[in-house]
């Protein structure tokens, strides 16, 4: 087999790519180890950014966005006997829609489908050669992997792209001597709940608390999603529903100044760990990579899908002025452009984190309370969260 790019992952990275190359006339394979319906059904954060919403749009995505999505003007902080609204559009004059990954992932699906893009499910054995070769003659990259009916295959292209994921090979393809990484690992893991419940407020709440972190967050009018802060080796079947929703509403207020938390049957739980990870540099040879194949943040702040966005809207041009008219100046510039997003996105990540978290250390205590205190009172400090919540503009 032979295409332009050879895409790892049906993920919303390597979609949405296929999709932007093919509106230029890029060819391109994309190939998944899991089903479609495995991908499409796994439950993901649900903000998007404006400028992912912008970039939807653009590219003929945003219809089922702009009927089902919710746009939000901003988001609750709370801590006990505190509730601050902050509102971004004020802020910063941008702001976010809830419409899950999973409806992302559905209308990248559909589109790539109705173009007849050409994607392979089930596939094993996934391997990378000759990624670091000119790309001329008979060195060219290519992908070797076991199709679905059994059968050995490989694909040649003119690039790769990693869009793999957090456990993907792509990224281990990069020499050593050629890559450096950054991992912290935090103490604490997410208990996430999907209810058949309207949400009990407009916005979404993050509650600093005692007894740990919680969020009040939402797919729908009538489906709620809600995560409690808990240690790294929690077993979810210690956490019955009742006891899920006893713990959520002690620390999301429920009776605080008469706000009410109403439960409701939990479809889904499960429990995430929290990690930051970054590898650099995105780019080697003709190997590219994008999203989580890259960098993985904690979910504090929805980040993780929209800097995925962010890198394919980078990644996409730059393929293109290089296949098409073999300038190399916007892929020789992908990585270093990509990374300064990351870093940033990593960087607010990680302080809303570090702000929210309970950590056991009654230190941390008094600063994540003096910096809670500032952020809602203080119009530079809220600007500041609004600006990198409701996200920069892309090519920041
Ligand atoms: N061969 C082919 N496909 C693979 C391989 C492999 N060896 N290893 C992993 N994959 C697939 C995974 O099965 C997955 O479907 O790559 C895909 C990567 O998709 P995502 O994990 O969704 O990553 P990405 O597309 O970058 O999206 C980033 O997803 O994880 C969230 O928080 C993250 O919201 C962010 C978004
Ligand atoms: C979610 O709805 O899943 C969600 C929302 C906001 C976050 C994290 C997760 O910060």
């Amino acid at each position: 087999m032979r295409t332009q790019v050879a895409i790892i992952g049906a993920g919303p990275s390597g979609l949405l790519l296929s999709h932007l190359l093919a509106a230029d006339g890029i060819e391109s394979v994309v190939l998944e180890t899991r089903s479609e319906e495995y991908v499409a059904g796994r439950i993901r954060a649900g903000i998007l950014e404006q400028s992912t919403v912008d970039l939807l749009r653009e590219v003929g995505l945003g219809d089922r966005l702009d009927r089902e999505g919710d746009p939000h003007r901003g988001i609750y902080l709370q801590w006990p006997g505190e509730r601050h609204h902050l509102d971004f559009v004020d802020l910063a004059g941008r702001s976010v829609f809830v419409y899950g990954q999973t409806e992302v992932q559905k209308d990248l699906v559909a589109a790539r489908t109705a173009a007849g893009q050409e994607i392979h499910y089930e596939i094993s054995e996934t391997a990378l050669h000759d990624t670091a070769s000119s790309g001329s003659g008979t060195d060219r990259p290519s992908v070797t992997f076991t199709d679905r009916a059994g059968v050995a295959q490989r694909l040649e292209a003119d690039v790769v792209v990693g869009c793999d994921g957090s456990f993907g090979p792509s990224r281990q393809t990069v020499p050593q001597a050629v890559r450096r990484t950054w991992e912290k690992t935090y103490p604490y893991s997410w208990l996430g709940i999907l209810a058949d419940v309207a949400p009990s407020t407009d916005e979404l709440i993050y509650a600093r608390h005692p007894d740990g972190f919680a969020m009040h967050s939402m797919r729908s009018a009538t489906v709620s999603r809600l995560y409690l802060q808990v240690p790294n080796d929690t077993r979810i079947d210690d956490w019955s529903d009742d006891r899920i929703w006893d713990a959520l509403a002690t620390r999301l207020g429920h009776g605080q100044d008469g706000w009410h938390l109403t439960p409701g049957p939990v479809t889904d739980k499960s429990v995430l760990p929290m990690r930051s990870f970054v590898q650099q540099p995105m780019r080697h040879g003709r190997l590219f990579l994008a999203g989580d194949a890259a960098h993985i943040v904690p979910p504090t702040g929805a980040k993780g899908l929209n800097l995925a966005v962010a890198d394919v809207a980078l990644l996409a041009p730059a393929l293109v002025a290089l296949l098409q008219k073999d300038h190399p100046g916007l892929a020789d510039a992908y990585s270093d452009a990509a990374l300064r997003r990351v870093w940033r996105c990593t960087h607010f990540s990680w302080w809303m984190t570090t702000m929210l978290h309970t950590s056991g250390d009654p230190f941390d205590e008094q600063l994540q309370l003096a910096q809670l205190r500032w952020v809602t009172s203080s119009e530079a400090g809220a600007t500041g969260l609004a600006e990198n919540y409701a996200g920069l503009p892309i090519g920041y």
